[in-house]
């Protein structure tokens, strides 16, 4: 990068914020996406909404490209800096600025790590429930971008239905709210929600309002193990035609279990031979023998669809083995091999034909998935391993297995992403969900706000060659 430019961003923060050493721009050039690296040209990490607004500007004018980092846990590639230039790394902004007990509303920097800010409501009685597994190190604002869900989703939503507000910043450098901090708002476009899940190519958060929930005083957590995958997929559907609605339905097969098992120390789950996959289910609300009576009716449905005996996980050292087990799922799968994530979703009644499916085109082009994720939402991360494949076989044959699956997806009701993002990797496949006058019309947002294309570039659309 020009040194003229390098002085300028020295300007703006102060120089001890400004890194052009090569071993820190790559470790900024990787986030949790298969064993990607784009480092920035320079890491500027700036203290403050004003100097954001002046880097932007700066950028703007000069034609250098920035792209806002995280957590580094992504899953999409959304914060590789695919074209170099800034990477504009938000760990200073991470302050819980407010936590409004009146309101049930809190008001956060984008660097603020996601547990740390469960944590802090929770010591007021409040919620909040968006809950990725990677909750120990990715930011707010990284879950912001990619419109985060995690196991709560099914009852309670996903990040997008918590935010009230957002200070952002445009590639020009012009500052502004997008909203109010009210519950209800129809008032002109929805300026939040578009930002909501943008992946970073529309502007940079540095603030947000939330609102919050109290937080429920009991959770019941049970394991069911299955002889049949799809048998367990069809219990899902099942469970909410009873009229409940638990606060986590969560599907893990049997190498998924197997390889968590192995890869994290201190879980004692029995696992028989026969078991080929689990459903995880909470419920939860204030009154216990309500609870009670629904776990009751849980278990009758899935015994009615071939689930084995319940184990109710009946302290809290239990429920925590069985969350550890599910949330390092991702964790161990990659420590296994490469692998490539797709994050694919349906109606949740299609989720056995999805599995079934992508077991069928995995035969079909020669690779195994191991599957796993959100089943109540119908959210289904696909890890397709590399395992012994040769680099032509992962570039070649295997993408054209995954465009089958995504076609699978679609043709079902579904779509390419429920909580990762399209990002850098999954845009090659943006035109089976979205026709040209789809993408037309997102380009068309994109250049309203970022005329010059300087904002996180590379990302979302497919790429001229593919469309
Ligand atoms: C999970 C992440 C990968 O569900 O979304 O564990
Ligand atoms: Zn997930």
């Amino acid at each position: 990068m020009a040194p003229e430019h390098l002085d300028a961003f020295r300007n703006i923060i102060g120089k001890v914020f400004v890194f052009t050493d090569r071993g820190i721009c790559k470790q900024y050039g990787r986030d949790e996406t298969e064993d990607l690296v784009f480092p920035p040209h320079v890491v500027l990490k700036p203290g403050s909404t004003e100097e954001v607004a002046a880097i932007m500007k700066y950028c703007n004018k000069a034609g250098i490209p920035v792209t806002p980092i995280g957590g580094r846990t992504g899953l999409s590639g959304g914060a590789l800096s695919v074209y170099g230039g800034v990477g504009l790394a938000m760990e200073r902004f991470n302050r819980i600025l407010n936590i409004d007990e009146q309101n049930l509303q809190a008001t956060v920097e984008p660097g603020v790590i996601t547990q740390v800010f469960q944590e802090a409501v929770i010591a007021k009685g409040l919620y909040y429930p968006p809950d990725p597994s990677s909750k120990g190190s990715c930011f707010i604002g990284g879950n912001l971008a990619e419109n985060s869900g995690g196991p709560r989703a099914v009852k309670y939503g996903v990040t997008k239905d918590y935010v009230l507000n957002l200070e952002v910043v445009m590639p020009n450098g012009d500052t502004f709210w997008t909203g109010a901090n009210v519950l209800k708002n129809a008032t002109g476009y929805n300026l939040t929600q578009l930002l909501v899940g943008s992946e970073g190519t529309l502007g940079i958060i540095t603030k947000v309002v939330f609102r919050l929930q109290p937080y429920p005083a009991h959770q019941l957590l049970m394991l069911v193990p299955f002889f049949s995958a799809e048998k367990a997929c069809e219990a899902v559907s099942a469970t909410f035609r009873t009229g409940i609605v638990p606060s986590a339905m969560e599907f893990m097969e049997r190498d998924a279990i197997d390889w968590t098992l192995r890869f994290v120390e201190g879980i004692h789950i029995p696992v028989k031979d026969q078991h080929m996959a689990h459903l995880l289910v909470e419920v939860d609300g204030n009154n216990r023998e309500v609870l009670l009576k629904e776990c009751e009716k849980i278990t009758e449905v899935m015994m009615a669809c071939g689930g084995d005996e319940v184990l109710f996980a009946d302290n809290p050292t239990q429920k925590d083995q069985l969350w550890r087990m599910r949330s390092r799922v991702g964790e161990a799968v990659k420590a296994h091999s490469i692998y490539k994530e797709e994050d694919t979703v349906v109606p949740r009644y299609q989720l056995p034909k999805l599995l079934k499916g992508v077991k069928e085109i995995g035969e079909k082009y020669g690779f195994r998935s191991v599957c796993y994720g959100h089943a109540g939402d119908g959210n289904l991360h696909v890890n397709i391993i590399k395992g012994k494949l040769t680099d032509e076989q992962w570039n070649g044959s295997v993408t054209l297995g995954i465009r089958e699956i995504f076609e699978l997806t679609v043709g079902l009701g579904g779509t390419l992403s429920g909580e990762h993002g399209i990002g850098y990797v999954q845009r090659p496949y943006m035109n089976i969900a979205f026709n040209n006058a789809q993408i037309h019309l997102m380009k068309g947002i994109k250049k309203v706000f970022d005329p010059k294309g300087i904002l996180n570039p590379g990302k979302i659309f497919p790429c001229e060659s593919d469309t």
